[in-house]
């Protein structure tokens, strides 16, 4: 089912397509929202500052379609889509030193063991993006689930020479205390019960 919709290419009219990523001026401060859903958390940041670039990697189309409709709505000129892998966006349209922030909110969490290879974030994913990010580029990374978490903190200091960890304070980690955006899967976590963790490292 997954990969039927990944399948399905964006359609887009000739007005919308000033919104498709070209390339990548490294001379801005470029965001990728990663996994960008729905992109409440791609027009957020949009929003808060028209200086900085927003680019929406999602692999859906309907995730798409809502942010090219939310940043026609608002007016926005710093938002831009990629429909597809984070792995595509980085190796196709990404120099070294090009990113000054990504942001990997509630990325499918694969809860089976079976499938915990399947995971986005690892090692090699970290080894990945370090030569992509500029110096004291921040990540950020939310998860309601807690094998996922202990994942991610392993590696973090598996890749301790190359990313700092700054929110190490317990209460830093708690998503729902912090002014960050309410996306739908960060609103699914709640009606479940869960409580999602959030991790901010910086990029040395
Ligand atoms: C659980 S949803 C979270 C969506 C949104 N960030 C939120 O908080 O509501 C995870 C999203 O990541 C996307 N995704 C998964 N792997 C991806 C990849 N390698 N590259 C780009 N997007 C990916 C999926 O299509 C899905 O929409």
């Amino acid at each position: 089912m997954e990969d039927q919709r990944a399948e399905q290419k964006l359609q887009i009219n000739k007005e919308d397509i000033k919104y498709i990523i070209k390339n990548i001026d490294s001379s801005k401060y470029n965001i990728i929202d990663v996994g960008s859903g729905y992109g409440e958390s791609t027009i957020e940041f949009a929003s808060f500052d028209n200086k900085k670039i927003v680019i929406a990697c999602e692999k859906y189309i309907d995730g798409i379609k809502n942010i090219i409709e939310n940043a026609k709505i608002e007016s926005l000129n710093n938002v831009f889509i990629f429909q597809g892998n984070v792995h595509q966006l980085l190796d196709e349209y990404c120099i070294k030193n090009s990113i000054s922030e990504i942001w990997i909110l509630f990325p499918d969490p694969w809860p089976k063991k079976r499938h915990f290879k399947r995971r986005l974030i690892n090692v090699v994913f970290f080894n990945k993006i370090k030569k992509f990010l500029k110096k004291e580029a921040i990540i950020h990374i939310a998860s309601d689930s807690k094998s996922y978490i202990s994942e991610i903190l392993k590696c973090i200091s598996d890749v301790k020479n190359d990313f700092l960890w700054i929110n190490q304070n317990k209460q830093e980690w708690d998503y729902s205390n912090l002014s960050l955006p309410k996306t739908k899967y960060y609103k699914k976590a709640l009606e479940n019960g869960l409580n999602p963790f959030y991790i901010k490292l910086m990029k040395l």
